[in-house]
């Protein structure tokens, strides 16, 4: 039996896949197991920032993996503390809890700020707001802090507290906060609900009402942050800072790890005993991820994210002044979206397939949305390659 048939066979099936096993990655390069060459447009959904097996970071996961792997967070190690010390010296944050994926993180932040309040006395204050169509995981809490109905499906009943308002809705957010309110929650650039960023003007504002009120802002940067933007915290493009911020994705290249940031003040929301997780934070993950922060944060680098990114946008819009189905350009940075007009035959599932054939892989969102997320550290001829089999096919 092959992986594909032993896979369908035992493992949940929980995901749609395509049909084929992959079996070696370099740099923006993905071989399956019949040789077959593809260029990565999704970089594992927004993880393998510097390509597969980038050889810095497979050094520092070797070099780490030979020496101390796991010891639990009973105790200290250098790698925990240096990554810890380097995010918070490049944002806004004092401290750092150190989770295992995406998920988790926001559960962290969610805790902390009702606990925050709590802590205080203010125990009717544990209310969160965040945003329509936005994604924040899948365990119990994120999927009720999630803005999308299609993923709760099943699960009812959710975490009481959570409310959702549209995004870029300064008056809908408004009319929302009150003095139960612990937090806001959002994305500075909405991925899977469709790569929306949110309006300078509006993010502004939601910092100003948050201050008014005494609200804690959360800003989710799993899939936006890690230069993927072109910096390396997408807030930076608006000039303003959150009170807690989370990452995981593009922060470990592959290698499983969540944080959680938070400014002093916030984090007092958390004691000893607070709130623990088992694996978070190895030696292991934090040593890679240590690497990954040290290469993007780079100016160099995101300079380069930046002219990398100019350039893709600019022949997506080639592309929709040249054809009827390309109906519009979304994101920021190498997190790019074609929206599509949408007819049956023709939705972004059809042209997932059609790249995948032709050796590209990107994914399709929201029915109608091509969402491009190469690794940063793709070159402009595979770009353009990229844009030249979309150009036939649409
Ligand atoms: C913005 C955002 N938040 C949270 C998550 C959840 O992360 P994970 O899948 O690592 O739990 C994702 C995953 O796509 C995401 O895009």
């Amino acid at each position: 039996m092959n992986s594909i048939k032993k896979t369908e066979n035992f493992v949940f099936q929980t995901y749609l896949r395509q049909g084929k096993a992959f079996v070696k990655g370099e740099g923006v390069f993905l071989w399956d197991e019949d040789g077959k060459k593809y260029t990565d447009f999704l970089s594992g959904i927004a993880v393998c920032s510097l390509g597969h097996c980038h050889p810095k970071i497979t050094q520092a996961i070797s070099k780490q993996a030979s020496t101390l792997i796991h010891v639990s967070n009973l105790f200290y190690t250098e790698p925990q503390a240096e990554l810890a010390s380097k995010l918070c010296e490049k944002s806004f944050a004092d401290r750092v809890f150190f989770a295992n994926s995406g998920a988790e993180a926001n559960e962290a932040a969610i805790k902390l700020a009702r606990r925050y309040f709590q802590k205080k006395g203010e125990n009717s204050r544990f209310k969160i707001i965040t945003m329509e169509q936005s994604f924040h995981g899948r365990t119990m809490a994120t999927l009720s802090a999630t803005g999308q109905d299609k993923i709760k499906d099943g699960f009812y009943p959710l975490l009481k507290g959570f409310s959702h308002v549209p995004f870029n809705d300064i008056k809908a957010l408004e009319k929302q906060i009150d003095a139960t309110v612990c937090a806001v929650m959002l994305e500075p650039l909405q991925g899977e609900g469709g790569i929306i960023a949110a309006d300078p003007e509006y993010l502004k504002a939601v910092r100003q009402l948050c201050d008014k009120t005494g609200t804690l802002l959360i800003f989710d940067e799993i899939q936006c942050g890690m230069g993927r933007c072109g910096t390396l915290f997408a807030h930076e493009m608006y000039n303003i800072t959150p009170d807690i911020m989370t990452l995981a994705k593009a922060l470990g290249n592959g290698l499983p790890i969540g944080a959680m940031l938070a400014t002093g003040d916030a984090a007092t929301g958390f004691d000893y005993g607070s709130h623990a997780t088992t694996f978070g934070g190895t030696p292991l993950a934090t040593a890679a991820a240590l690497e990954v922060v040290n290469i993007i944060s780079e100016p160099s680098f995101l300079e380069q994210v930046c002219a990398r990114g100019q350039y893709f946008k600019e022949q997506l819009e080639k592309l929709k002044n040249k054809h009827a189905r390309a109906v519009g350009i979304r994101g920021k940075g190498l997190l790019l979206g074609l929206e599509l007009s949408l007819e049956a035959d023709r939705n972004a599932a059809f042209f997932v397939e059609q790249l995948f054939k032709k050796g590209f892989i990107i994914n399709g969102i929201q029915d109608k949305i091509l969402r491009f997320a190469p690794p940063l550290i793709i070159e402009n001829q595979e770009i353009d390659r990229l844009i030249s089999a979309l150009d036939s096919l649409l």
